[in-house]
Formats: C-alpha cells, sequence, structure tokens
C-alpha cells in the first residue's frame, strides 16, 4: 500500500424543516407514548420529517452542496459516489444513482452502501482505500435517511418509531497534501450476520416464495422495522469500545489523544455507557440526538458538521468516530482533523 494518506476536505448535513417533537408524536400519530419515556429512554426530544414531494436522494443533494462548499470542492472534480442508507427511494436501482442525476453529475460512477448505522463509516473506509490506491481522487461519502416514510408510526411500532429522524450528512474525501499531519488515520468495520434478525426490516423480500410481497406481510407490520432493542443496546456498548480500540492501535494512538468522540446516535444512554466505560469525560463526546433523533447512516456526518459549526472540532484535533447497528454491523474511525 503506498503511502498516500486521504482526508476529509469537507463535510455538510442538511436536515428537513419540520420539527416533530416528543408530543408531537402523541398528537398528531396517536402513538401512546410521553415525552417523559422517551427523554429519560433515549435522550431524544425531537426529530426532523420530510414533507411530501421531498426524496431521499433531495436531502443527500442539500447535505453535499454544502459539503461541497466547505471543502471547497466543484462538484465537476467528484469522480466516485458513495451513497450510504437504508431508506432508498426505490427498491432499484440505488439512491446513489437517482442523487447522482439529482446533482447533474452524469457518468460519476456511484454506489450504494447498505451498511445500515455503520453505513458512513463503510463509506469512508471504502473512499480511504479508492483515494490511497490512487484510483479516484475526490469521492462524496454520504449518508442519508428518510425514515419518516418507512416507520411503524402508531402504538405497535412506538418501540422503533420514535426512536429515528430523517436528515443527511455528507463529506468529500481527497488526498492529503504531501506532508500535511491531517488526514484518515485508520478505519476498522465488522459485520456479524447471525445477529441480522435482531434489528431488520423483513419485507418485502425476494427470500419469499412465491412472490416477495403480500398482504399479510402488510397488514403483520412485517413491512416495518423490528428490533431487539435490549439486543441491540448491550451489544452496541460491548462493540463500540472494542472497535475503537482497534482503531486507536492501528494509528498507534492512546484514548487521551482522543481530541473529540463523534459516535452514531442510536441511544443518549448506550453513547453515556460507551463514554464511562471507556473513562471518556463527556465534554469529548459529540451527541447530536436530543434534536435529530437517530438518523442511521447520516449521524456521524450530521455530528462533524455540527460540531465544526459550533468550533468544537478544530484542524489539528483528533477526531473518533464510532456506530453500531443493524447487520449487525459496527466499525469506528480516526480522524486528524
Ligand atoms: O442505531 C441502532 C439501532 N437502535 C439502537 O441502538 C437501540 C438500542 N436499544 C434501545 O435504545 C432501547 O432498548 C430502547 C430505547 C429501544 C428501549 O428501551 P428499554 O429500556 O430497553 O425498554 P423496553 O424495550 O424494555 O420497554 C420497556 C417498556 C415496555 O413496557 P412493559 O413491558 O414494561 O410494560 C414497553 O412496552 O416500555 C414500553 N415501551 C414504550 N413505552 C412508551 C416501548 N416503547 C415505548 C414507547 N413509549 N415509545
Amino acid at each position: 500500500m503506498s503511502k498516500l494518506r486521504s482526508k476529509i476536505l469537507g463535510v455538510g448535513y442538511y436536515v428537513p424543516p419540520r420539527v416533530v417533537t416528543n408530543d408531537d408524536l402523541v398528537k398528531n400519530y396517536g402513538i401512546d407514548t410521553t415525552d417523559e419515556w422517551i427523554q429519560q429512554r433515549t435522550g431524544i426530544k425531537e426529530r426532523h420529517f420530510v414533507d411530501a414531494g421531498v426524496t431521499n436522494a433531495d436531502l443527500g443533494v442539500e447535505a453535499s452542496t454544502r459539503a461541497l462548499a466547505a471543502a471547497g470542492v466543484q462538484k465537476g472534480e467528484i469522480d466516485f459516489i458513495l451513497y450510504a442508507t437504508l431508506s432508498q427511494d426505490h427498491e432499484f436501482p440505488g439512491t446513489g444513482c437517482f442523487f447522482q442525476a439529482k446533482m447533474g453529475m452524469p457518468g460519476v460512477p456511484a454506489m450504494d452502501i447498505r451498511n445500515q448505522c455503520t453505513g458512513f463509516l463503510y463509506g469512508l473506509s471504502m473512499a480511504d482505500a479508492l483515494i490511497r490506491t490512487g484510483q479516484y481522487k475526490k469521492i462524496l461519502v454520504i449518508g442519508a435517511e428518510m425514515h419518516s416514510r418507512g416507520l411503524e408510526l402508531n402504538t405497535r411500532g412506538r418501540d422503533v418509531s420514535v426512536l429515528f429522524g430523517d436528515g443527511a450528512g455528507a463529506a468529500v474525501v481527497g488526498l492529503a497534501p504531501a506532508g500535511d499531519e491531517s488526514g484518515i488515520l485508520s478505519v476498522k468495520l465488522h459485520a456479524d450476520g447471525n445477529f441480522a434478525k435482531e434489528l431488520w426490516l423483513e419485507a418485502p423480500g425476494c427470500s419469499f416464495h412465491p412472490t416477495r410481497m403480500t398482504h399479510e406481510m402488510i397488514d403483520d407490520g412485517r413491512i416495518f422495522p423490528q428490533m431487539n432493542g435490549k439486543a441491540v443496546f448491550v451489544n452496541a456498548v460491548r462493540r463500540m469500545p472494542e472497535v475503537l480500540a482497534e482503531s486507536l492501535e492501528s494509528a498507534g494512538k492512546e484514548l487521551s489523544d482522543i481530541d473529540l468522540l463523534v459516535p452514531h446516535q442510536a441511544n443518549l444512554r448506550i453513547n453515556e455507557a460507551v463514554a464511562k466505560g471507556l473513562g471518556l469525560s463527556e465534554d469529548k463526546v459529540f451527541n447530536t440526538i436530543q434534536r435529530f433523533g437517530n438518523t442511521t447512516a447520516a449521524t456521524i456526518p450530521i455530528g462533524l458538521s455540527e460540531a465544526v459549526a459550533q468550533g468544537k472540532l478544530k484542524p489539528g484535533m483528533l477526531v473518533a468516530m464510532v456506530a453500531f447497528g443493524s447487520g449487525f454491523t459496527w466499525g469506528s474511525a480516526l480522524v486528524r482533523w
């Protein structure tokens, strides 16, 4: 492998303007829940939902436009698109293709990443490898989700539906200038498909015979995500510190070297438990779940963008990212900003 290093040149995010508070879930959707339950168990106060006419690709376009501006990169310079989402606009082709058309970037390869909450880190890892081999020069990595159209927004689905929100984040990844200390130092990824059904969306699916979709599947709620919340919680708290340690070791860094941790936003209690277990002080952990809920593949690029905007992530700082979610998949990254 060459000694070239890749770098995040700029980040940006977008959430749709409509704010849905916990009380709105009760009032507008009739869900038997309370603001108190949601805040106590998850930390979430509100999330954003799209209005009619907006697509997942639209969210990606808004976030990417901001990331390109922050990076000072023209869209014509982008030579690869990695689009992480689990809430695709259509079954196929991938949302990356719809995004690419909306961005006006015909001909640029566009690839979808199906790794749920870890999708952005899988994308970052691919971008890092493609840049360091010299095959591509500037890559857009997008994490975009439009959950509001795919959740069971009623009392039957309340254990899952109160958790998620819509939004997108994007990063422009390119070559770090020679002699520059900044860049992606390491990315570590894992998956264990033995746990695939602990957090999944079963149907429609081609594993069903003779047809991938039936009326019964709709009536039974099998077209909505199902989760074993406790299993996800326990495994997240175990796997996130583990994989963060792998990134640190690979980069020759210590936990105390980390200036800021931007973790996936599934549950504030998960992130507090991870920070506590690691002995990382709370002011070093950047959380956004209170305002956005869980935006799956978008949480980390949204967190990076917000941290930059708030002056909490500055050039020269060592930023760690860590994620865990459906698959199970999990991963971490260490970046000198
Ligand atoms: O991005 C990765 C994906 N997701 C995660 O990482 C989530 C991981 N898991 C979690 O965050 C937690 O397991 C949850 C927040 C989802 C649930 O918290 P919990 O403390 O594990 O609650 P629970 O599932 O044990 O439910 C406790 C009670 C149940 O009632 P009973 O059986 O004790 O009477 C539920 O029916 O809370 C009830 N409940 C609710 N009540 C009000 C479940 N959802 C709700 C709700 N509002 N939305």
